[in-house]
């Protein structure tokens, strides 16, 4: 596959719920090699978004392309077995389980159980600390370690892209910077990112272009390097009668 092919590609999306229009129309992409960041105010429809893409919820209109194939009409569990691997907002572990258990769980796909071992090796050389507590329970780990677990079960589901969901949200700058650092090693493998973050310095330390969500809707890319409006940043977290 060449540079330039797209890993994902949204269409004039639609989707949300019940009687609330969520997102209105949004279209973005992301390349095979690319790591790319959605910034945007609470409540605006990132996670939503990334649900749509991952068939939590499903799109009312529009297209997703994964690979250059459309998904839209995949069910969650056939698009995870295609590789397309969401690590949702705030950890979703079982609590009595241990880490070993947890990682092992999450390799169900069949591609998954293939490159278990080699997952395995992985992510407990990607992070140290988890492979310290491997017999700990979920309930007992910390903040930063349940994330790195979080982002761990994404890994074993042999991900070819990976989305996500707020991974330092509550974490220490410390902890911040180390999970910079895990995020960019798996993005040198090859894995196309698409990632949310609150922090815009910090999105844009890790990304090659970001997308600013505003309403559910696209309403700026910022390439890495560029140079960043603040001042349209608050206007969208505050409204432009701040000013
Ligand atoms: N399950 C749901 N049922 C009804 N409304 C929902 C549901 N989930 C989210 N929403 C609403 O959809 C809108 C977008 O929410 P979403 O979680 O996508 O925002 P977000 O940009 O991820 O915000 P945050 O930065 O706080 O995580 C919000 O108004 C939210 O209340
Ligand atoms: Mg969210």
């Amino acid at each position: 596959m060449s540079s330039n092919t797209r890993a994902l590609e949204i269409i004039d999306l639609h989707a949300g719920y019940d009687v609330s229009n969520v997102l209105v129309g949004m279209s973005l992409h992301v390349g095979s090699n690319e790591r790319v960041g959605l910034f945007g105010p609470n409540g605006h429809g990132k996670t939503t978004l990334l649900n749509t893409i991952s068939r939590v919820i499903h799109p009312r209109v529009g297209h997703v392309r994964f690979m250059g194939e459309p998904i839209n009409d995949l069910a969650a569990q056939k698009i995870v077995a295609r590789g397309l691997i969401h690590v949702p907002q705030g950890n979703r572990l079982f609590p009595d389980m241990q880490i070993m258990e947890t990682l092992e769980l999450a390799a169900y796909t069949k591609c998954a159980r293939e490159e278990l071992k080699s997952n395995l090796d992985y992510v407990l050389r990607l992070f140290p600390r988890l492979a310290e507590r491997r017999r700990q329970q979920c309930k007992t780990l910390s903040g930063g370690e349940r994330q790195m677990l979080s982002i761990s079960v994404g890994l074993m589901c042999a991900p070819r892209m990976l989305m996500l969901d707020e991974p330092t949200l509550g974490l220490s700058p410390k902890l911040k910077d180390e999970l910079a650092e895990a995020i960019a090693e798996i993005s040198s493998r090859g894995i196309p990112l698409l990632l949310v973050e609150q922090d815009i310095a910090f999105i844009l330390s890790l990304v090659d272009r970001m997308y600013l969500i505003d309403h559910g809707e696209i309403a700026r890319e910022i390439k890495r390097g560029a140079e960043v409006d603040h001042q349209e940043i608050m206007d969208m977290y505050f409204g432009s009668e701040h000013a």
